[in-house]
């Protein structure tokens, strides 16, 4: 029986193709640097982000654990999106792992203002803690997959830079941005010292995540990645699927954000149901209701096979990726009419 699971980008299998490229890659150990797929896959990174250097990781958390403890030592502050992933969703990494104070700042769809974030940047002094970075998140998960425009990175980058705070891209769907709009995504990582990309989430990828920045910065992020416990060893396995998808998976997104598209216009007059944003801009669609958002995601599933999360007592998120096609957008479509009628 055909299930429909929106939950999550994360959610895809590999495909026939991506298994053979994984099955037959060459393989040695990454810790020694030996691994001639790892070493491909962050040569293919670092030119797609027009960085120097990049570091495959295992997931898109690690990667911003170690941006965060590369770029800040213990006690200082780091400016962030209150709704970003690393506030909401690391398990609290930033206090924990990290030990940074963070000061969060809110944004308008996830679009933050580059003037009223400098207020917040404290100049070292006896008695203030130094703000050491600036954490932006694009597409921004939370505030439903938008894109922070490229003109709007360069503004906080600039203002950034002249106070002296470096800036990290929580780029896990940046090539969701890129496509979604007129910017590539070395444009937009231009607006930053490092970024992150997750292969795991539309580039369909089972695991991995590629931190990319200066060659020294990612040197000293080695060895945090080390020390994290990530210094895997034939890991080229899992970076032939980052390889593969980087070369056969980007285009495709813009498949998922018609669908995305779709599914927030099927219900543009309906009283019951709203999408929060009635022109979704990559592959996420959050959507109010009148029911309670458990409610009709738990009938969602029993009676239509069709998976997706509340995200609020009233809101709930459904995602497209690569093993959503047009009948699962039906099923959805039909299954929340039925539902919210
Ligand atoms: C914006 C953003 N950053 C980081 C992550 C973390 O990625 P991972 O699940 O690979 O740890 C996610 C996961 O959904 C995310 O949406």
């Amino acid at each position: 029986m055909k299930i429909a699971d929106f939950r999550s980008d994360t959610v895809t299998r590999p495909t026939p193709a991506m298994r053979q490229a994984m099955a037959f890659a060459d393989v040695g150990d990454d810790v020694y640097e030996d691994d001639p797929t790892v070493n491909e896959l962050q040569a293919a990174a670092a030119a797609i982000t027009g960085k120097e250097s990049a570091l495959f990781t295992a997931s898109g958390t690690m990667s911003n654990a170690i941006a965060l403890k590369v770029h800040a030592n213990p006690g200082d502050q780091v400016l962030m999106d209150e709704d970003a992933h690393s506030m909401v969703y690391e398990v609290g990494l930033p206090a924990t792992i990290a030990q940074v104070l963070t000061l969060q700042f809110r944004s308008n769809q996830g679009v933050p203002d580059a003037k009223a974030i400098l207020e917040w940047v404290h100049p070292e002094s006896l008695h203030t803690p130094r703000t050491s970075l600036l954490v932006l998140e694009n597409t921004h998960n939370r505030a439903g997959g938008t894109v922070i425009p490229y003109e709007v990175c360069r503004d906080v980058y600039n203002m950034a830079r002249h106070n002296g705070v470096a800036v990290h891209i929580d780029g896990a769907r940046i090539f969701n941005a890129a496509v979604a709009s007129d910017c590539t995504v070395a444009q937009f990582a231009s607006c930053a010292d490092t970024i992150t990309f997750c292969l795991s989430k539309g580039l369909g990828c089972p695991v991995g995540s590629v931190l990319c920045g200066p060659a020294d910065w990612i040197a000293r992020a080695r060895r945090v990645r080390k020390m994290l416990g990530g210094g895997l060893r034939q890991a080229g396995i899992l970076a032939a699927a980052g390889v593969y998808a980087l070369r056969n998976n980007v285009d495709r997104l813009k498949d998922d954000h018609c669908r995305a598209l779709r599914l927030a216009e099927a219900f543009g007059t309906s009283t019951k149901i709203q999408p929060v944003s009635a022109k979704p801009a990559t592959n996420m669609v959050y959507f109010k209701t009148t029911l309670p958002a458990g409610t009709v995601c738990t009938r969602l599933a029993e009676q239509y096979n069709v998976l997706c999360n509340p995200t609020a007592l009233h809101t709930f998120r459904m995602v497209t990726h690569l093993d959503i096609d047009d009948e699962c957008v039906e099923m959805a479509v039909s299954g929340l009419k039925a539902i919210c009628q």
